[in-house]
């Protein structure tokens, strides 16, 4: 226990080190709200960096929770129209009598009950800047075709106007569900989504880059002790390899709000154990999810030794965690690490 203890905090100690590059890099790049060392991680943003410089549309996919909307926020901040707003607009959410009124906004007296002068609508809030589509998927297909055209001529009216107004905003689209396959079943307009998938970021689920979650952790931690006025909690190895396996479902959403919670119900200088975790949390707790990915990987690799190597990587050489990662027990691994001559202290 205290070796692991050990290992904790030299992994809290580079994500100090970390936190203080950071820090300086604060003014350089709007990215840096976004955590995690993941290489998966990295090569989304560094793509995410690239689009931000051209006004091309980008389509953010992945599960709830996963960071899109931060990334479309990255990408707008990144880049010229940073001084401009950044309108986000829930597909999902707008009453289809409603749509034009509210994305295009309608001149004084276009219909009853209208507000006297007129209303602007989302495209003239967002002059300038960007436009984010989110949940683009569950947008009706009779919709679709209405900001499809939009798109296409590049102007709009206001209900009841007979001016053509330009569009001078930036589309970023994002969704949770598969497009292509919405498209098959014809739930989802095929041109419309050649439009809006000029470039397409993938951010995948936390539980494919759980090496990202110890420095999330931190994060979120200082998050809401700051909010609650709470001494940051020190968190037991257990809970930490607990949230290692764990198939996290709601992604980063999810684990912001346990750690929120157990900050709320955490006593002043209390250490964070299992038991501190809601009941149903541990028993969803799902291991197979990680062994799955992590057959993949034993099926390309095939030896024991890049299984380990994988393993060892995964949860920062924690050997408790590592084996459990392989589903082994700790002599097993130690026994192979001994057969395969691995040092890895
Ligand atoms: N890599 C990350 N670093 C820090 N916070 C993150 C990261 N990814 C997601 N979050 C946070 O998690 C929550 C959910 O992210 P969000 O962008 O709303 O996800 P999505 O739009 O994919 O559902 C937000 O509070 C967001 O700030
Ligand atoms: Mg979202």
């Amino acid at each position: 226990m205290v070796r692991l203890n050990d290992e904790l905090s030299s992994t809290t100690a580079y994500l100090h080190d970390l936190e203080s590059t950071n820090q300086s890099q604060q003014n350089l790049s709007p990215f840096t709200k976004i955590k995690g060392r993941s290489p998966v991680l990295k090569d989304a943003i560094n793509l995410a960096n690239k689009v931000s410089k051209t006004d091309a549309p980008v389509l953010i996919t992945g599960e709830s929770g996963v960071g899109k909307e931060l990334f479309a926020e990255g990408i707008h901040n990144a880049g010229k129209r940073s001084n401009h707003p950044f309108v986000a607009i829930n597909c999902g959410a707008i009453p289809t009598a409603l749509f034009e009124s509210e994305l295009f906004g309608y001149e004084q007296g276009a219909f009853t009950g209208a507000i006297k002068g007129g209303k602007k609508g989302k495209f003239d809030a967002a002059k300038g800047g960007t436009i984010f589509l989110d949940e683009i998927g569950e947008m009706p297909l009779e919709l679709q075709v209405k900001l499809l055209r939009v798109l296409q001529e590049k102007h709009y009216y206001r209900v009841s106007g007979n001016e053509a107004i330009p569009t001078d905003v930036r589309i970023i689209a994002a969704t949770n569900r598969d497009l292509e396959k919405m498209i098959d079943e014809g739930s989802f307009r095929e041109d419309l989504y050649y439009r809006l998938n000029v470039i397409s970021i993938s951010i995948p689920p936390l539980r494919d880059r759980i090496e990202d979650i110890p420095e999330l952790i931190q994060l979120f931690l200082k998050e809401f002790s700051l909010k609650y006025t709470m001494p940051i909690p020190r968190i037991d190895p257990e809970v930490m390899y607990t949230f290692l396996q764990h198939p996290w479902q709601g992604n980063i959403r999810q684990l912001r709000n346990m750690i929120e919670r157990m900050i709320i119900l955490a006593s002043d200088n209390e250490v964070m154990k299992p038991h501190h975790l809601p009941k149903n949390f541990v028993k969803e707790n799902n291991p197979p999810t990680l062994n799955i990915h992590f057959e993949e990987i034993k099926k390309r690799n095939g030896q024991g030794e890049d299984e380990i190597q994988y393993a060892l990587q995964k949860t920062f050489g924690n050997k408790a965690a590592a084996a459990k990662l392989l589903g082994i027990s700790r002599a097993t691994l130690y026994n192979k690490l001994k057969k395969y001559d691995l040092k890895l202290d």
